[in-house]
């Protein structure tokens, strides 16, 4: 899960990592009451997880509680490439000598984690590591050991940081591995991390993503997800524990396996381009017991989206064998009962395949199509999507 700024520095400020006082704001009354109690110029900040806000207006210095005001009045609503802005940070704006930049991250390729730091820090970090990778220190981190002070020191010499502020830089890195692992983070982030003119070295943003994997660890995670901001679908999706991801085609899919998921998904789409260019509607791992419960479940949430015309079902039976995934399917449709109202498209290989097919057909479902291969039945649902769609 990829937390908002203001969430991050929350974690930032539980770990000691030394920032800008700050609360968010979903009015601009709100945001105004924020900038009058500090008395201060403030930062009014977007709130949306995605990159580039500055650059698309969406952090706004304001010298005084007016122009907060205005600012809030300009950020909120801001759509910053497709994510609406409902919240602003208003914090206390720090003066600024130096801009740095700091992160640790999985290093999945080396089976390591990777601290990553340079002087240089700032907007524009993507195009540093292109232009100027030298710049842009990488320093492997072993998993047992992590950062202590031998570590730090060698992360702040590799990321070229000037001397003066060399302590204050390696208690930071210290504090930010502290997120990193006891937060069960895989990123963790700081740009800017800054010098102000009177040598202060503070957090100014901060990019959080945690383990969901993680997640029984921390019940007080909870609170950070953001309910109004997640699909609907997804959301019911994992109240039922299923693995589902919607996307914004017209074929609905239900597969067993990631892998022939996301192949299913490939050959769909592929079909898709001689039917009109239906494409898939999301992905749905149903996992290995096909249930009819499962079933149920899985078919409710793919046909509660309102874009879905027709719908592919490709399970290869293994220790779940056809003959119990094609019950669970029958039993799913008698369950659905008048819900179940697009066509299925069936393929099914595996275990006990006849036994499968031979349960399907003599249910004889009106709805339900059975295809003998996986590019048949992708081919059979897109040109049954397409039809619905006219
Ligand atoms: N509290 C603050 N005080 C002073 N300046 C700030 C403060 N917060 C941000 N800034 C300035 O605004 C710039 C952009 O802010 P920030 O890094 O939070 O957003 P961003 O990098 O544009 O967005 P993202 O991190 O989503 O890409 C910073 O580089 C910094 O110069
Ligand atoms: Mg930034």
């Amino acid at each position: 899960m990829d937390l908002y700024e203001y969430q991050a520095k929350e974690l930032f400020a539980k770990h000691g990592v030394p920032g800008t006082r700050g609360k968010t704001a979903t009015t601009v009354d709100e945001a105004e009451a924020i900038a009058a109690e500090y008395g201060v110029p403030v930062m009014v900040k977007s709130q949306v997880k995605i990159g580039g806000r500055g650059k698309a207006g969406g952090v706004k210095f304001s010298p005084d509680v007016a122009a907060a005001r205005k600012n809030a009045e300009a950020i909120l609503g801001l759509d910053i490439k497709g994510h609406v802005t409902r919240t602003v940070l208003v914090t206390e704006a720090a003066d600024i000598a130096e801009e740095y930049y700091v992160s640790y991250l999985l290093d999945r390729s080396n089976r390591t984690y990777l601290a990553m730091a340079s002087k240089d820090g700032g907007m524009e970090i993507e195009e540093l590591a292109v232009e100027r990778p030298e710049a842009l220190a990488r320093v492997a981190v072993d998993a047992i050991v992590g950062v202590d002070a031998a570590k730090a020191h060698e992360i702040a010499v590799a990321g070229r940081f000037p001397e003066e502020v060399r302590d204050q830089v390696e208690n930071v890195l210290i504090k930010l591995w502290d997120v990193f692992i006891s937060e069960d983070a895989t990123l963790v982030e700081v740009n800017p991390l800054v010098k102000t003119p009177d040598g202060v070295v503070l957090a100014l943003d901060g990019k959080v993503s945690l383990d969901d994997n993680a997640s029984f660890r921390h019940p007080e995670h909870a609170a950070f997800v953001d309910n109004a901001a997640e699909n609907p679908l997804e959301l019911a999706a994992k109240e039922k524990n299923l693995n589902y991801v919607k996307l914004d085609g017209q074929v609905g899919i239900i597969g067993n396996g990631a892998g022939l998921v996301m192949s299913t998904l490939d050959v769909v789409a592929y079909a898709g381009e001689a039917h009109g260019g239906v494409k898939p509607a999301n992905f749905l791992d149903i996992g290995g017991g096909a249930s009819a419960t499962v079933m149920a479940n899985g078919l409710e949430i793919i046909l509660g989206d309102e874009e879905v015309r027709a719908v592919f079902v490709n399970v290869f039976g293994g220790i779940t064998a056809c003959d119990a995934v094609a019950n669970g399917i029958v039993q799913a449709l008698q369950i659905l009962g008048d819900e179940a109202n697009k066509p299925l498209v069936v393929r099914l290989d595996g275990n006990n395949v006849e036994e499968g097919r031979r349960i399907l057909a003599e249910a004889n479902h009106p709805l339900v199509t059975l295809a003998d291969t996986m590019d048949e039945g992708a081919d059979k649902a897109a040109e049954l999507a397409f039809a619905a769609a006219k």
